[in-house]
């Protein structure tokens, strides 16, 4: 296994998106599309559904570590039979400041970091100290940066192209919050960057609500009447295609039911991905603020310490579709959060998750794919 991820984390994003992906995906993305089909023994190709759309496995890489087409063909390559295509807005947005990835070490016994963890608000060691991949926990801060849309939706088009029998390019996009913007204009951004997204080609959408947008540590998914009128909207503007809302984690079935109710019982939405990062305050080893920067205080942790969070929001979700009357034809559920090894994968299927995926366990384990297959397929 290669010591470098195919994120390069010691690296500026802009480095990244240029010459990347690096470690065990360099080259990847240069390969024909036939070279690494599918040969798991068992499983039949596409035999899984995945929100209309037949996949190899549900499984894959969410939002964020796949910069642009390089990145997601190399995804697919390596045996990911989903590939999310980072979050692109309508228009250009820069990046954080480097650096965009720092290693946490949760002092908790089990090492996990949920929402009420004391660290989050009295300060969670973060340094360049990266654990093994088995149980590597990190912070990301870039602010979620677009290219303009001249530039991501050849590529993204480019990327749908890429996908081999039984895979699938999953799009995100989400939309941009700037000053002196009225709801109504809000709302119409997230409607032309999905139907930018659309002109690509792109199968199944899923739109960000839980990245800081919404001014300091509010999330636009702590608004589900907003969520509701935004994916009314955009539901309007895509017709059949299916879409999926990204959510932060929740702490009760209340919060969960609600969003439900704005979202996907109104139809307007076919599924939540959930969860994304949980925010923490980052510390040096010196008590001082670890990230440089205004804002920057607080940054979202992944990874092996947000697993026990993941897996109680995913199965909250579960039960509240459930108590709906619902079925994961009505509210399909994308479990993410601390997945590193495919027993992650069958603990979240086994809670009933229409598919799994990995950021930070695929970023410092490239087979992951590959073994999530393996153990299909056995
Ligand atoms: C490098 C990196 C960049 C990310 N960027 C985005 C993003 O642009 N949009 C998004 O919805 N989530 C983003 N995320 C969050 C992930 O999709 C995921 O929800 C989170 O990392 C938890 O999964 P994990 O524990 O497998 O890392 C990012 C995560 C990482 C590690």
């Amino acid at each position: 296994m290669s010591a470098t991820q195919f994120y390069d984390v010691k690296l500026t994003y802009e480095d990244n998106y240029e010459r990347g992906p690096f470690g065990d995906f360099a080259g990847l993305d240069k390969t024909p599309r036939s070279s690494k089909s599918y040969t798991g023994e068992n499983t039949a190709q596409g035999s899984f559904d995945f929100f209309r759309q037949k996949v190899n496995t549900p499984f894959g890489i969410p939002a964020g570590p796949l910069l642009n087409e390089h990145f997601t063909t190399a995804a697919f390559r390596a045996g990911f039979d989903i590939a999310t295509y980072k979050t692109v807005r309508s228009r250009a947005w820069g990046c954080n400041p480097f650096p965009n990835v720092l290693s946490v070490h949760p002092t908790s016994a089990d090492g996990s970091l949920t929402a009420n963890s004391p660290e989050t608000i009295q300060g969670l060691l973060a340094d360049t100290n990266f654990g093994e991949p088995s149980d590597i926990s990190i912070s990301n801060s870039f602010g979620v940066p677009s290219q303009d849309p001249d530039v991501w939706q050849p590529d993204m088009k480019k990327a749908i192209e890429q996908a081999g029998e039984g895979q699938l390019l999953l799009a995100s996009f989400q939309g941009s919050r700037t000053a002196d913007m009225t709801e109504e204009e809000y709302i119409a951004d997230h409607v032309t960057a999905a139907r930018l997204v659309v002109e690509t080609g792109a199968k199944v959408l899923e739109m960000n609500t839980s990245c800081p947008n919404e001014g300091k540590g509010r999330l636009l998914c702590h608004n589900p009447e907003l969520v509701g009128k935004i994916t009314e909207a955009v539901k309007n503007e895509i017709g059949d295609i299916p879409l999926i809302i990204k959510l932060a984690y929740m702490a009760d079935d209340q919060s969960v039911e609600t969003m439900m109710r704005y979202t996907a019982v109104r139809q307007s939405v076919q599924g939540f991905a959930t969860i994304n990062t949980i925010s923490a305050k980052l510390i040096d080893k010196n008590g001082n603020q670890a990230l440089p920067g205004v804002g920057r205080e607080t940054s979202g942790v992944c990874g092996a310490a947000i697993k026990k969070a993941g897996l109680d929001m995913v199965e909250r979700v579960i039960r509240v579709q459930r108590s709906l009357g619902m079925n994961d034809k009505d509210c399909g559920v994308i479990a993410v959060g601390g997945v590193t090894s495919a027993a992650d994968y069958v603990l979240y299927r086994q809670l009933g998750a229409t598919a799994v995926m990995s950021a930070t366990g695929a970023m410092w384990n490239a087979q992951l794919g590959e073994q999530v297959r393996e153990i299909i397929a056995h």
